[in-house]
C-alpha cells in the first residue's frame, strides 16, 4: 500500500472523535437488525456468503457503464446512461442496508474506517442522484461530470471496503487457515465434561470445543467463523445449537451449520470417538 494512503487509513483508524457517531449509529442498526430473520437475510447466512459485497457490484457496475457511455457514446447514449444511473441509485439501497448490518458488528478502528467508507458512499450516491436529476433536465454534460465525480468517490470508498476485508479481516472465514488434523488425537477425559457446558481443548494446535448435550458428544472448532470469537464461551441452547458470545451467531452442534447470522460460514465439525474415559477427535472429512 502506498505510504500516503496507509497514513490516511491509519489516521482514520485512530480518530477517536468518530466514536460517538459510530456508537449511536451502530446502536440504531443493531436494534433494527435484532430479529433473527432480518440478521440472517442481511448478513447472507441464507446464501452462505456475505451479502454486502455481492450487492455492491450492482450500483458500481451500473455507474461504471453509465460513465463509459458518457465517454464513448456522447449524446446518443444519453438516455441509456441516465437509466443506468437510476438503476445504480435503486441498487445502492439494499447494498447499503446489508453493509450497515455488517458494520454494526465491528469495533474500534475497523468501525471508524467503516463509518468513513459509508459516509463516502453517501456522498457518492448524492452526486449520482444529482447526476440523474441533471440528465433528466437534459443537461447531459453536467450529469456526466457529476456521475464521474460520484464514481471516483465510490472507488475511494470501495478501497476502504477492501481494506476492511483484506487487511482487517471483516467478513472473512476466521477458520479458513486452520490445520486439518487427520489422525485421531486424544484431547480430554470424558469425565471432565459436564452436560451442556462446552470444554475447550486443542488438537494438533487447533482449538476445538467439546460439548455433551442430550446424551451425545459433539466437537466443533472453537474459533467462530464470523470474527474469531471463542465459541466455547458461548451458551449451549436447548435445541442442540451453540450461540457465539460475541455477536450471537448460532451454530448447530451436530453439523456446524450456521443457523443464525451474522456468521455466513458453517463452523468446522470434528469427528469424535471415545475409548473408556478418553475422548479423541479428528477433522471431519
Ligand atoms: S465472532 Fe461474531 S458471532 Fe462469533
Amino acid at each position: 500500500m502506498p505510504k500516503a494512503i496507509e497514513d490516511i487509513i491509519e489516521g482514520v483508524e485512530n480518530l477517536n472523535a468518530l466514536d460517538g457517531l459510530c456508537d449511536t449509529a451502530a446502536g440504531w442498526v443493531a436494534r433494527a437488525t435484532s430479529r433473527d430473520a432480518v440478521k440472517n437475510a442481511l448478513s447472507g447466512t441464507w446464501l452462505s456468503h456475505p451479502l454486502h459485497p455481492v450487492l455492491t457490484d450492482l450500483p458500481i457496475g451500473a455507474w461504471v457503464m453509465a460513465s463509459a457511455l458518457d465517454l464513448t457514446a456522447g449524446g446518443s447514449g444519453a438516455a441509456s446512461a441516465r437509466r443506468l444511473v437510476g438503476l445504480g441509485l435503486v441498487a445502492t439501497v439494499p447494498a447499503a442496508v446489508a453493509g450497515a448490518a455488517d458494520w454494526s458488528d465491528t469495533y474500534g478502528g475497523t468501525r471508524r474506517v467503516g463509518l468513513v467508507h459509508a459516509l463516502g458512499n453517501v456522498v457518492a450516491t448524492t452526486l449520482q442522484a444529482a447526476s440523474w436529476a441533471a440528465r433528466r433536465r437534459g443537461r447531459h454534460r453536467a450529469g456526466a461530470a457529476l456521475g464521474c465525480a460520484g464514481l471516483g468517490l465510490t472507488v475511494c470508498a470501495a478501497y476502504l471496503g477492501g481494506h476492511l476485508s483484506y487487511v482487517r479481516g471483516v467478513g472473512v472465514d476466521h477458520t479458513a487457515f486452520q490445520e486439518t488434523v487427520t489422525d485421531w488425537t486424544e484431547v480430554a477425559a470424558l469425565s471432565a465434561l459436564t452436560d451442556g457446558v462446552p470444554l475447550r481443548v486443542t488438537a494438533g494446535g487447533v482449538p476445538v470445543m467439546l460439548v455433551r448435550h442430550a446424551g451425545e458428544l459433539y466437537a466443533l472448532s472453537a474459533t467462530c467463523t464470523h470474527a474469531g470469537g471463542p465459541l466455547d464461551e458461548g451458551a449451549v441452547l436447548d435445541d442442540g445449537c451453540v450461540r457465539c458470545p460475541w455477536h450471537g451467531s448460532v451454530f448447530r452442534l451436530a453439523d456446524g451449520a450456521a443457523v443464525r447470522g451474522p456468521a455466513t460460514v458453517d463452523e468446522p465439525r470434528w469427528d469424535v470417538r471415545t475409548d473408556g474415559d478418553r475422548v479423541y477427535v479428528r477433522s471431519a472429512r
